[in-house]
């Protein structure tokens, strides 16, 4: 507070938005009509990387040597001191500051009256990694795609061709083991794009869900018998709980089935030994949801890493994979309203679990 009470009310909000820039949080400097700064705050000086005090008095040209992306010093592009004297600042421009990086520059030129020359120049900047990183992750996704789908069409195309030209070289057998890579190289491809359908509905929020009683026991039983008919030994599955001890539950059936082989798909292939699955009514009253666990013997997953596990592209193993599936279970369980967690199995394998709403949801009830 000023002396005795009497600093004025101009002086004071002076103080409070003096105070308020120094917090905001995109980086803010001001230039007299000279050029040199006047006023630079925290965020600013972090961005380009100079303390506060050694940017004041200087000239914004030099201190901040602004470039366009092909390299042009921005400053002679934009010049508020000797350009045009209309001009009344800039929109938003993705420029270069030399050797710190990219930054987001929108700039106002305050003029004391219509036609005269700036008597401030007031520039925000923003660090646009954020932006970069995003659009990094884009690119990731393209090249993760192009990758994952070259392989599987390399050997349709490799293995059909081949059965076309030397079609009587082979035996049955040789030829039914083509046709069988084929098919299921065929299908990896088939996955894959579903994943990224779904990845794009998951992030645009545009998810359909058509719910309809479901019976998730059933279900999990269902996925057992596909894993068995695919080659799995029976003994590797263990399914407890009770199919008549459950609320009802209503879910979108392909959506949960989806959930049902990714998770039991990462058990297999992930961990090792047996696969236990359990489905039981879970919540405070017990009858809130219902909870699939899902857990192997393997060597399940470093609690460093549950905070990446459901988000795109993680993965840890060498055994191939995208790293979408768990990205994509997350969306589909939180799309039903339900909640996925990971975590140790009494075992030491990987556990996951899921949980759905129990009950009609509202408009049927
Ligand atoms: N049951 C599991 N045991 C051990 N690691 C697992 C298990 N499930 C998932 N993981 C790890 O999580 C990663 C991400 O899984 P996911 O998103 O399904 O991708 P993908 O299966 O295509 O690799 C896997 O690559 C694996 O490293
Ligand atoms: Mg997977």
């Amino acid at each position: 507070m000023g002396q005795g009470g009497n600093e004025s009310a101009a002086e004071l909000s002076a103080g409070w938005f003096a105070e308020v820039f120094d917090h905001h949080p995109d980086g803010l400097l001001v230039a007299d009509d000279q050029g040199l700064l006047v006023y630079v705050n925290p965020r600013a000086a972090r961005i380009v990387g100079i303390a506060v005090p050694e940017l004041l008095g200087q000239d914004i040209r030099k201190a901040i040597p602004l470039q366009e992306y092909d390299g042009r010093p921005w400053w002679d592009c934009t010049d508020p001191w000797n350009g045009l004297a209309i001009r009344s600042g800039h929109r938003e421009r993705l420029l270069v500051i030399p050797g710190v990086h990219e930054v987001l520059v929108t700039a106002r030129y305050v003029r004391p009256g219509r036609g005269l020359p700036v008597s401030q120049v007031v520039v925000a900047i923003r660090d646009a990694e954020a932006r970069r990183r995003a659009e990094a992750n884009s690119s990731a996704l393209i090249s993760t795609v192009a990758h994952e789908l070259r392989s599987p069409l390399t050997s349709v195309k490799g293995f059909s061709s081949t059965l076309l030209r030397r079609w009587d070289r082979f035996t049955d057998d040789q030829k039914r083991l083509m046709l069988q890579t084929i098919e299921a190289d065929a299908d990896r491809v088939t996955r894959l794009i579903t994943e990224l359908l779904d990845i794009s509905r998951i992030d645009a929020g545009r998810l359909q869900v058509r719910k309809q009683p479901v019976d998730i026991y059933a279900a999990i039983e269902r996925h057992i018998e596909r894993f068995v008919a695919s080659g799995y030994e029976r003994e590797r599955f263990a399914l407890s709980g009770h199919e008549a001890a459950l609320p009802e539950v209503w879910a979108d059936p392909d959506r949960l089935d989806q959930i049902l082989a990714n998770l039991v798909e990462n058990a297999v292939r992930h961990g090792e030994g047996t696969v236990s699955l359990n489905v039981a009514p879970a919540g405070e009253d017990d009858d809130e949801v219902v909870a699939v666990t899902i857990s192997d013997e393997g060597e399940g997953i470093p609690s460093e890493n549950y905070p990446m596990i459901f988000t795109r592209f993680w993965h840890r193993s060498r055994r191939g994979g995208t790293g979408l599936g768990l990205y994509v279970v997350r969306g589909l369980v939180e799309a039903h309203d339900g909640k996925v967690t990971v975590g140790k199995a009494p075992s030491g394998g990987a556990e996951f679990r899921f949980t759905l709403p129990a009950g009609a949801p509202e408009h049927v009830r």
